[in-house]
């Protein structure tokens, strides 16, 4: 763990965010700029996002599906709505290619000096309904992004022992 990039290093999820932390519209770029080029079979770039600021017009509509669900998510600086083209998926690996871009953008934040937390506890399909989000693209995860609330460390960072990951049965 200690050998590792900083970044992947000091990263982690918070489940609460500083509601006085802003996050510019030029780092806003550049997280989106992060997941431009992340890799993807055949160069398909099966992903679009929805980026709201906490100041942005569009917040309120996005802030809607996420209360309820994940109300810790409501003071991050930025919500970040992940959108995979998986619908007519003929190589089965879209959902992936979401995800790496989107772990590319959560290390961009992590460079920012700022932490990600990705979820699947919001409303789906109201989301999808008010954004106009239909087959093939589906919204798969959401993003929240910011500075962790004051006093919040991190937790829930166990994992499997390294000597755990190698495929056994060779
Ligand atoms: C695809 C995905 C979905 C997740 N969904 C939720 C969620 O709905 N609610 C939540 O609080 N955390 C969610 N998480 C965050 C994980 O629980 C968290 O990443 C995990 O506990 C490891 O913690 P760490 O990222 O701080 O190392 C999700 C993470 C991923 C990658």
């Amino acid at each position: 763990m200690t050998d590792i990039t900083p970044l992947l290093r000091d990263r982690w999820s918070p489940r609460g965010y500083d509601p006085a932390h802003t996050l510019s519209p030029e780092d806003a770029k550049l997280l989106l700029e992060a997941a431009r080029w992340a890799p993807s079979a055949m160069n398909l770039q099966p992903w679009r996002f929805i980026v709201a600021l906490r100041a942005d017009a569009l917040r309120p509509r996005l802030d809607r599906f996420v209360a309820g669900h994940s109300d810790w998510a409501l003071d991050a600086s930025a919500l970040v709505v992940n959108i995979c083209r998986s619908g007519d998926d003929q190589l089965g690996v879209a959902h992936y290619d979401l995800g790496d871009a989107v772990a590319h953008m959560c290390i961009e934040a992590e460079a920012l000096g700022v932490h990600a937390r990705q979820f699947i506890s919001f409303d789906r399909q109201g989301l999808s309904r008010e954004f106009g989000i239909v087959a093939p693209w589906t919204a798969v995860t959401m993003t929240a992004i910011g500075r962790p609330a004051a006093g919040l460390q991190p937790s829930g960072r166990e994992r499997v022992d390294v000597s755990e990951l190698l495929w056994k049965d060779i």
